[in-house]
């Protein structure tokens, strides 16, 4: 009971050292705090790991997915909180704010520059792996979802139940609920019906007076901010209600290789040309990436062509053969499974038996720097063999660039229907990722992508250069780590990622949470 030894303590003040300046700061105040409204210890001692506490490192890292965040000298919280009911929520809310400690909220864990977990300042970290119950209500088509379940264990539990609804998020199966919802989730269904914050139909939030919330008590204008205009904003979202869509019982998925000997620039920059403009019922993708080449010794670079048709192999291939000659589709690049198995087959996973969409660590974690792009016209085909050819260079041993075609739904929601406004015209999304094993390298693969994405500012949407804001990218710019940050500067940031909905982001803001408790790198600011 290593708490409560601490709580006994309530006045201890912790001496700590912010960027070389030695601060005091109530640690002892903020458990004590915590203690006295968690009264019970058997639930403190699954609830508050502190950093003297024998797991406390353990359930850190369980939720770490880019160890470029795990070093030794990366900022660590003075507590784990993992609530098991809402009042452990508002409690850590309560105590954070009193006491002067900053909340990161985690849920899947996967924010690319870390922000669920480090921050610059003292900090807490509320994680939510204990609020995942998944309930699907196949009659109505709906399910009501808590943040910290995975999109893996949403897909699972609505195939646990029916082959013919689905949900359309992200395809990579361990992310978490709270953060990709809260950012858009864009997957394989996306051309179909669009973004997963566009199916969502309530939830259940804690502001930051630890008033628990539903869309009606929220009232339209959060309800709008919370699906889409970024996590760790406006409050902790603990469950959202979503709406589920038809599937088949079977689709098709594809994968067409074609490596720089093969053409595989000729047939990408047709592919631009046609993948937005398919039907709806298809989605495709390009996956780039070094291989080797079929000359010993020698690499070259391949695109992968990747498809989801909402149908059979028999419609597929005379559509493609139609649309699309240049890929050379034939009936062996194909294979038809169910929906939830496609999300396994996106994965790079076996698709059986699907209940590895269960294993939140089923994929391999590494040190990564992610940025994105939406294009807008079509590259030349110089520009895509420039673009190519960068994944020669050693630093791209471990890259890949993943170009998503959108069009369909996307091209039919409004921008500012949600916070998220990369919809009409965008001909595919680009999210080019550079991953490394010695830490001490990291510099070096962190300037190959800067330079991959000078080289793209010629061919990405402009005026303002677009990103999507679930791939965080604190190059674009970042908030003050202490006090204000203006509307201008963060607008730097602010309109790549929301566009014109950044204004209404702010105005939110500056309604819900004036004082800015709910704060990030990249939050939405208040006025
Ligand atoms: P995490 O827990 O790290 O949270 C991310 C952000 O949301 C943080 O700012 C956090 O504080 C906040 N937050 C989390 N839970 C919250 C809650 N309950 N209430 C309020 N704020 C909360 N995207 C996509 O659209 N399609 C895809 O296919 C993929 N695939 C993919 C694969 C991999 C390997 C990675 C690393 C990332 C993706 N993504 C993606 C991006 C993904 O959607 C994005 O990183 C999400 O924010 C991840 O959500 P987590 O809950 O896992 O992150």
């Amino acid at each position: 009971m290593k708490f409560l030894q601490l709580s006994v303590l309530p006045f201890l003040i912790v001496i700590l050292s912010l960027n070389g300046a030695t601060l005091a700061h109530p640690y002892g105040d903020f458990l004590h705090c915590l203690s006295l409204r968690i009264s019970n210890s058997s639930t403190i001692s699954k609830v508050i790991y502190t950093q003297n506490n024998p797991s406390y490192s353990s359930v850190l890292n369980a939720s770490i997915h880019n160890t470029r965040f795990a070093t030794p000298t990366t900022p660590k919280p003075y507590a784990i909180i993992t609530p098991r009911k809402t009042s452990h929520v508002q409690s850590t809310i309560y105590c954070s704010k009193n006491h002067g400690f900053q909340l990161r909220i985690r849920s899947g864990g996967h924010d690319v520059e870390g922000v669920s977990y480090v921050s610059q300042v003292p900090f807490v970290i509320l994680d939510l792996v204990n609020f995942r119950d998944v309930k699907v209500d196949t009659k109505n088509e709906v399910a009501w979802v808590q943040s910290g379940a995975t999109t893996g264990e949403l897909y699972y539990g609505i195939a646990s139940k029916t082959q013919t609804l689905g949900f359309p998020a992200g395809i990579c199966h361990t992310i978490g609920i709270g953060g990709h919802l809260s950012g858009g989730g864009f997957g394989i269904l996306g051309r179909k019906y669009g973004l997963a914050a566009d199916h969502v139909i309530d939830a259940k939030l804690v502001d930051a007076n630890g008033r628990v919330l539903n869309r009606k008590s929220m009232g339209e204008d959060l309800f709008w901010a919370i699906r889409g205009g970024g996590g760790n904003t406006f409050g902790v979202v603990l469950a959202w209600k979503v709406k589920l869509v038809p599937v088949p019982p079977l689709v098709t998925v594809f994968t067409v290789n074609k490596n720089l000997e093969q053409n595989a620039t000729k047939i990408f920059h047709r592919w631009q040309y046609i993948a937005h403009k398919l039907p709806n019922e298809l989605f495709t993708a390009v996956w780039v990436m070094k291989v080797n080449s079929s000359q010993v010794g020698k690499k070259t670079v391949q695109a992968g062509f990747r498809g989801m048709f909402l149908g059979g192999v028999d419609e597929l291939i005379p559509l493609i053969q139609h649309e699309f000659p240049e890929l050379g589709l034939a009936r062996e690049n194909c294979t038809q499974m169910s929906w939830v198995q496609s999300i396994l087959y996106f994965g790079g996973l076996p698709i059986q038996p699907v209940d590895i969409l269960l294993n939140r660590n089923a994929l391999p974690v590494s040190s990564l720097k992610a940025k994105t792009d939406f294009v807008r016209e079509p590259m030349s085909e110089t520009g895509i063999e420039g673009f190519m050819n960068m994944f020669l260079e050693e630093e791209a041993d471990f890259a890949i660039t993943m170009i998503e075609a959108f069009g369909g739904r996307m091209d039919e929601i409004r921008e500012n229907e949600l916070p998220y406004p990369h919809r009409a015209g965008i001909l595919f999304e680009s999210t080019y990722i550079v991953q490394w094993t010695n830490e001490a390298d990291a510099g070096t693969y962190i300037n190959w992508i800067r330079r991959l994405y000078s080289y793209m500012a010629s061919y990405a949407s402009k005026s303002p250069r677009e990103a999507y804001y679930n791939y965080k990218d604190l190059d674009l710019g970042t908030n003050n780590i202490i006090g204000y940050t203006s509307y201008e500067q963060a607008s730097v940031w602010g309109l790549k990622y929301f566009k014109n909905n950044f204004k209404r982001l702010v105005q939110i803001k500056t309604k819900v949470d004036p004082m800015n408790f709910f704060r990030n790198e990249q939050s939405i600011p208040p006025l």
